[in-house]
Formats: structure tokens, C-alpha cells, sequence
């Protein structure tokens, strides 16, 4: 019967994919002439020595299935095990006691079955109480890209390390696209969870022309999926890759599990990877199991213009529950910034952000985030700044760290705001504001920040900032800017944006902190205790090892207090 099935199955997936001609999908620039041209060696020089990355190659959509399960912690990512550009993707496999420290492992998933012959692409892990983690990630089953959810298990589940996946014949793929559907826009499948009616639902993304949505599934025994009538929630933004949904506690930072879909007192979360703009989405909500439908608070925009989790370079991210420590945690990929080419020649392309803690902001309007504990433990030697005022174009050098790998936190006070801005209401985007006023444009309060990954005279630096504007009716606009315009001597083949995140948050101390992640070519900052964050890929030239400086620096007329400065070399994590 089994057999039966799958040659039905086979049967109807080749019918599909003659009606999806829809050719190469978009999210992935692919070329065809590079993406095996094996890696010869591997250039050190940008590596990062805490960020997360493989010893050599692509990855992507590293977000892949995260989870923590019987005292380890698991990481799977999208990785092309034969050079530096994507392509011949599997999923490559990493496990840790710390989150910081990590092992690889062989491949867990790679295309073996006719319904992954194709590609094995991002998908989710859920952890089923009393039977052991169970995997569903999407299938391609032909070179038009069509798409299925499939499953796979491990082998032995008391393995701590869960070496070995397979992939059961029985009921694979658990979800093909139907006549509603489109199949070549049908992927990356959520962790899933079990209402309270006793049934499980999992998410998958898609688009219907430019609508994106998250098609919802319902199962009674996690073999045997059907599709509801109408998807959690969808909206006129584009295909919707790796959507993520979850509950979130309404006070403090506790992390909810999925068991919580539903209940009265939480909070929803769903986010979305925009294809079209490449950034990750989230908006606060509530969610009705009664009707299986996700409405977004009216305080959440639900558009390209709606928070999201990172301001800079930031994707396909993907959260999970650690039961260990009662938190969620968030992963995210980063890819470089400079061209396919150069990334050839290094040998490697894409890290992985310092995974970060989430919860519920306490005005309840969106998150917070912060890197996770566990990465104290590479904190080696400290240097501490105290009640240092700045004057304008005052810049002033943090000495005795290894700035090239370092991790900061400071905290700035001014006296008054009256020197702030004026804001014009038509800025609506923070980037272009941030490309317009840069650190190099004196202002009234701000900008003022950090110098990162600065050469001794300056020649490169990426400077992490606030600017402080005035509103009608005595409000403030807060600008956090993460700039790499000026961040490389290098002229060609480089994307260097002006990356920046509005920051809700309340001036009446007259403070406002900062936390950057400095690792060679990343720069990963929080701002106002995680409430807005920028991730930079940046390339110095000069900025290098021991030649890279940080300064804390001012250029508005306000003066401004380095009311506290910690800063410690980073030592680097063991990496896979
Ligand atoms: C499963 O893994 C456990 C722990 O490593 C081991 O003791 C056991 O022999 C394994 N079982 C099989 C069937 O390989
Ligand atoms: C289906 O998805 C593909 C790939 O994203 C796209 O090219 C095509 O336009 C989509 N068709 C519809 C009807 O949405
Ligand atoms: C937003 O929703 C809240 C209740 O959830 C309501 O009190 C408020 O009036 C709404 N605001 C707008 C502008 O619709
Ligand atoms: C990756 O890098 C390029 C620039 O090098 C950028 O345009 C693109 O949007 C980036 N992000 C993702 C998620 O692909
Ligand atoms: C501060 O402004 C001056 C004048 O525009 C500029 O030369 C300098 O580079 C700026 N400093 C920073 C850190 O951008």
C-alpha cells in the first residue's frame, strides 16, 4: 500500500510540475557555471572568530530546524558542500552544549528520494512528546522547482548527538501543492504544534500572485496532513519564505513554548522572510483557534514597512523553545556583502548571528532581543570608560582590547534635547535618512556612537550611531544607523548601505545604551537593550587584526557623557 501511494504520489507530483512552468525560483541568485567549482582554499582574513560558520563554503537559511533536545543543542543549515555560491544544497549539521561552541557533524538531510531528488530546502523541527524530534523540510522533486513538505526522523533517537536522519517511505511527502496552491512557491515548513481540539498544525510559506501567505495544515497524527481552507494569514507583500509563529508571554522575558498557540493571556508573533525585499518581518497579534486565524494588533504595521527583527543584513531566521532555560531563542543567516567572485576566492560565504534571546517588549507593542547569555563566556580581557564628555567632533579611542574581536556596551547621557533636530514627516524610511545624515553630518543631539572597525586615521570606519530629532507635540524621533559607506577602501563589487532602525523608546532619563559585536567582517549591534538591531557585513582593508580600532565619538553640538563603558577582547568560540 505503501508503494501504491508513493507511485500515485510520484503520478500526480509530475503532473504538477507540468503545469508549473515557472522556471528557476527567485530567492536564490544561482550561478550555474560556479556553484561547483570546488573550493581550493580558504582566505582567513574576514573569518569571524565567535560567528557561527562552517570551515568552508555557502550557507544559507542556516535557521534551519533549530532545537534543543536531550541536552544538546542542534543546528542545521542550507549549504552547498561543494563551493561558495549556492547550490547543491543539503542540510549540513552542527551540535553544542553552549550555543557558542560547536561540532559538525556529517550532513543530516540531502537528496536521496524522488521527492527531494531535486533540493532538500529549509524546513523545521518539532520535538513530539514521547516519540523524539521529528523534522518536515521541503522537498524538490524537479528541475522547474517544484515543492513538497516531507518528513524525516532519526535513526536512533538516543544517539545525543542524532547523527542520522532518514526519511520513511510511508506517507513522504506529507504535503503536495494543490490545485489552490503553487508549487513552485510552496516551501520551509514550521515547527508544529497541537491544539487544544488534539490536533497538530504546521505552517507552510507561499504566494498567489503577489499575495504571500502561511497555508495552514492540520493533522490528527503528524502523518496525514490536510489543508485548511484558508491560510493562518496572508498579505499583498510577496512570497512569504520561513514564516515562524509563536506565542509570547505579555510580562517578562520568559519564552513560551508552542503548547501556549492559543491561550488567553499571550501575545502571537508571525514572521515572514519578504522575498522581494529580503529582510524578516514580524508582527504582534492575536490568534483565534477557533478560527485558525492570525490578525495582526493595529499597532503592527503589516507591510515592507513593518518592524522587523534586524535593520541590516538579516534572513531567513528562525526561532526555537530551549526548555533548558525557559527561553526563546532566535536564529538568523547573514550573507556577505561582497560579489559572488570575491566570495569564491575566499572560499566560504554566509554566517550564522549570534543567537539572541526574544520576548515581548513591556509596552507589548514588539520584541526585544539580546544576545544569549552563554556568549559571556568568551569575554577575556576588560577595559571600562567612565564619565567621559564628549564635545562636538570629539573622537576618542577605547584602548587595550582586541577591537578587530570585541564585544561593547556603553551607555550615553546629554543634558538636554533642545539642540535636537527638527524632523520632517516625510522621512518615513530610516535607511535613506541614515544615507542622508550620516555620522559625517554634524546634528544637534547625536550623532553620537561607536567608531567600529576603524583604521588609526580613519581612513575606514563603520560607526554605529543615534541621532535624536524633534516631533510635533514634544516627541522624539530616535535614529539608530549601523553606516558602511565608509567601511572599506575597497571601490568595487562591495554593498555598503546605510543601514538603520527607528528606536521606540523613552528619553526621559536622557540615555540611551548601545551593544556592539564587533568579529572582522561583522558588526551586530542592539540598541536600547535590543529594542532595535543592526547586523553589517563590512570588508576593512586597513581595519584589520591588530590594526583595527574602536572609538566612542560625537558630532552634534550637545554634549555628550560616556556615562559607562565596558569593553572586552573576545577569544574565539571552537567552530565546527
Ligand atoms: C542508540 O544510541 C545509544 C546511545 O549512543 C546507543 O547506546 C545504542 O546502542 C544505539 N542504538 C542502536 C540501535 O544503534
Ligand atoms: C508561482 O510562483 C512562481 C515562483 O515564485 C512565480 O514565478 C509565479 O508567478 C507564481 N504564480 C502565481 C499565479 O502566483
Ligand atoms: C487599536 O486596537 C485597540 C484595541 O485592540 C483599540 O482600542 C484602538 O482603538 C485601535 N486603534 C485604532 C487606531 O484603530
Ligand atoms: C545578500 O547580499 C546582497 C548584496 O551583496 C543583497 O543585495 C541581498 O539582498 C542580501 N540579502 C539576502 C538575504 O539575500
Ligand atoms: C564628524 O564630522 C566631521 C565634519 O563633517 C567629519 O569630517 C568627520 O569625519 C565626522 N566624524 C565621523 C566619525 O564621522
Amino acid at each position: 500500500m505503501g508503494l501504491l501511494r508513493c507511485i500515485t504520489v510520484f503520478i500526480l507530483v509530475c503532473f504538477l510540475s507540468v503545469i508549473h512552468h515557472n522556471g528557476v525560483e527567485g530567492s536564490h541568485i544561482v550561478y550555474r557555471g560556479l556553484q561547483s567549482i570546488s573550493t581550493s582554499g580558504v582566505k582567513h582574513l574576514h573569518r569571524t572568530g565567535y560567528h557561527f560558520q562552517p570551515p568552508k563554503n555557502w550557507i544559507n537559511e542556516y535557521a534551519t530546524a533549530p532545537m534543543y533536545y536531550n541536552g544538546m543543542y542542534h543546528l542545521f543549515y542550507q549549504y552547498n558542500p561543494k563551493g561558495a555560491v549556492w547550490g547543491n544544497i543539503v542540510w549540513a549539521h552542527s551540535v553544542s552544549a553552549d550555543l557558542i561552541n560547536w561540532k559538525a557533524l556529517e550532513p543530516a538531510i540531502y537528496p536521496s528520494k524522488f521527492f527531494d531528488k531535486y533540493g532538500c530546502w529549509s524546513g523545521s523541527a518539532t520535538i513530539i512528546p514521547g516519540k523524539g524530534p521529528i523534522i518536515l523540510y521541503t522537498g524538490i522533486v524537479d528541475t522547474q522547482n517544484t515543492q513538497v513538505q516531507c518528513y524525516a526522523i532519526p535513526v536512533n533517537r538516543s544517539d545525543p548527538y542524532l547523527r542520522t536522519w532518514i526519511k520513511p517511505n510511508f506517507k513522504n511527502p506529507i504535503a503536495i501543492a494543490e490545485k489552490t496552491i503553487n508549487g513552485s512557491a510552496f516551501r520551509d515548513p514550521t515547527t508544529a504544534w497541537l491544539g487544544k481540539d488534539g490536533q497538530w498544525r504546521m505552517l507552510v510559506g507561499g504566494r498567489n500572485f503577489n499575495i504571500g501567505m502561511a497555508h495552514l495544515y492540520r493533522s490528527k497524527d503528524f502523518l496525514n496532513w490536510v489543508l485548511a481552507e484558508n491560510p493562518i494569514h496572508s498579505a499583498n507583500t510577496g512570497m512569504w519564505e520561513c514564516p515562524d509563529f509563536y506565542p509570547v508571554s505579555l510580562c517578562g522575558k520568559k519564552g513560551l513554548d508552542l503548547t501556549s498557540i492559543g491561550e488567553e493571556n499571550v501575545k502571537h508573533v508571525l514572521k515572514n522572510s519578504l522575498d522581494l525585499t529580503r529582510y524578516d518581518y514580524y508582527t504582534i497579534g492575536t490568534y483565534s483557534s477557533a478560527q485558525d486565524k492570525y490578525v495582526p494588533d493595529n499597532t503592527s504595521e503589516d507591510g515592507w514597512g513593518g518592524l522587523r527583527y534586524d535593520y541590516g543584513n538579516f534572513y531567513a531566521s528562525k526561532s526555537f523553545f530551549d526548555p533548558s532555560k525557559k527561553r526563546r531563542v532566535l536564529w538568523g543567516w547573514a550573507n556577505e556583502s561582497d560579489a559572488a567572485q570575491d566570495d569564491i576566492k575566499k572560499g566560504w560565504a554566509g554566517i550564522q548571528a549570534i543567537p539572541r534571546k526574544v520576548w515581548l517588549d513591556s509596552n507589548g507593542k514588539q520584541l526585544v532581543q539580546w544576545p544569549v547569555e552563554e556568549l559571556n563566556s568568551l569575554r577575556g580581557k576588560k577595559v571600562k570608560m567612565g564619565n567621559q564628555k564628549l564635545q562636538k567632533g570629539d573622537y576618542i579611542k577605547v584602548e587595550g582590547i582586541t577591537a578587530a574581536q570585541a564585544d561593547v556596551e556603553v551607555s550615553f547621557s546629554f543634558s538636554s534635547l533642545k539642540k535636537a533636530e527638527e524632523f520632517d514627516p516625510s522621512w518615513k524610511n530610516a535607511q535613506e535618512l541614515c544615507g542622508k545624515k550620516g555620522s559625517k553630518v554634524e546634528g544637534g543631539v547625536g550623532p553620537f556612537g561607536l567608531l567600529t572597525l576603524a583604521s588609526e586615521k580613519l581612513e575606514e570606519f563603520t560607526p554605529v550611531f543615534f541621532r535624536i530629532f524633534k516631533a510635533p507635540h514634544n516627541k522624539h524621533v530616535v535614529l539608530m544607523c549601523s553606516d558602511a559607506s565608509s567601511s572599506s577602501l575597497k571601490k568595487q563589487g562591495l554593498y555598503k548601505p546605510s543601514f538603520a532602525g527607528f528606536v521606540d523608546v523613552d528619553l526621559a532619563d536622557k540615555k540611551l545604551s548601545l551593544r556592539s559585536l564587533i568579529d572582522h567582517s561583522v558588526v551586530e549591534s542592539f540598541g536600547a537593550g535590543g529594542k532595535t538591531n543592526i547586523l553589517s557585513r563590512v570588508y576593512p582593508t586597513l581595519a584589520l587584526m591588530n590594526k583595527a580600532h574602536l572609538f566612542v565619538f560625537n558630532n552634534g553640538t550637545e554634549p555628550i557623557q560616556v556615562e559607562n563603558l565596558n569593553a572586552w577582547s573576545m577569544k574565539s568560540a571552537i567552530m565546527n
